[in-house]
């Protein structure tokens, strides 16, 4: 089995409850942060890391991420035609090599981990990487190449991306419980088990899962019997959880910050943060920021 990790898969099938209206025709995944696309930064992310194969898990409504990774012909051609150089770039660039990206289909929302198990067949039997697009992580390395650089340290292991939270919040994610508490400080943590929003008083550690894996194949035969778990969902983190008995599973802790764009305050703050990280942008924004600031009447409250 090789071990180099050549594909990644994007669960992007879930409804994005939390930004009706704007999802009610448009996939959460293309929201834009800055002048990209969630899914565009995900798939950045992932062609860093020296991925080759990108797979998407979709569902009903969710085309636009079909056409975004496609040319744009007219488009293109209007462009083109007008010496738009520039613009043509931005728009087909970056696109991968024909035939190294694929589409399978969630037919219902079932939860996050049975997305994943939907890929099992582009998978095959190699270790492979999930990137949930909403998790941002602005990085000076990109936080999946930093987890496969890890990855070549212990091989044939699980890695899952890791943050401290502050201990109220455990609630809210999946919670790794460490194995040997010496090393709870360390970059990579070893796991013995993990635990699916624990009450702060039940919580094993404060060391949360982000949306970043690498991911043993084993992982699709217990996701192919998974019971559906916390909200009703068949859960990713309570398959990961089973397989950690058999297969070595270690939490990584990023370079980096993360926004949860999967909430409004996360992706408000991305897009304020990643533009702030725009050198040609960046004195005007402070500059708009700062009277939005003043404006809003926070400032004298302070
Ligand atoms: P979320 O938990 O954020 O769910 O999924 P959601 O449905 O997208 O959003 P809300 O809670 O209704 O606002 C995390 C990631 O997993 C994918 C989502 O598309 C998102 O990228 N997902 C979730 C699936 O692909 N399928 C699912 O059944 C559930």
């Amino acid at each position: 089995m090789s071990q180099k990790i050549r594909k990644v898969v994007f669960p992007v099938g879930g409804l994005g409850t939390r930004f009706l209206p704007a999802t009610k025709s448009m996939p959460k995944e293309m929201l834009p942060v800055v002048d990209k696309p969630l899914i565009h930064y995900a798939f950045e992310e992932a062609q860093a890391a020296g991925i080759e194969q990108f797979i998407f898990v979709t569902g009903r409504n969710k085309h636009p991420i079909n056409d975004h990774f496609d040319h744009a012909f007219e488009l293109q051609n209007v462009l083109s035609g007008r010496n738009k150089q520039d613009e043509l770039h931005r728009t087909s660039d970056w696109l991968p090599p024909a035939g190294s990206v694929s589409f399978v289909r969630q037919q219902e929302p079932l939860g996050l981990g049975h997305a994943v198990w939907c890929a099992r067949h582009i998978i095959g039997n190699e270790p492979f990487a999930v990137i949930l697009a909403d998790d941002m992580v602005l990085a000076d390395k990109p936080c999946l190449q930093q987890m496969v650089e890890a990855y070549a340290t212990v091989p044939g292991s699980n890695i899952l991306g890791v943050m401290d939270i502050p201990p109220q919040d455990t609630g809210s994610y999946g919670i790794i419980d460490i194995e040997n508490k010496d090393n709870a400080g360390s970059q990579l943590v070893k796991a013995k088990g993990l635990v699916e929003k624990p009450a702060p008083d039940k919580a094993p550690s404060t060391l949360s899962i982000i949306g970043r894996y690498i991911l043993q194949p084993e992982v699709f035969d217990i996701l192919g019997s998974q019971k559906p778990g916390a909200g009703g969902e068949i859960q990713l983190t309570d398959s990961i959880n089973q397989m950690t008995a058999k297969h070595s599973t270690y939490g990584y802790r990023f370079d980096g910050v993360r926004y949860d764009c999967g909430g409004l305050v996360g992706f408000v703050a991305a897009n304020v943060a990643y533009a702030l990280a725009r050198p040609e942008i960046k004195g005007r924004m402070v500059e708009e920021l700062e009277k939005v600031y003043e404006r809003s009447g926070v400032a004298q409250k302070k």
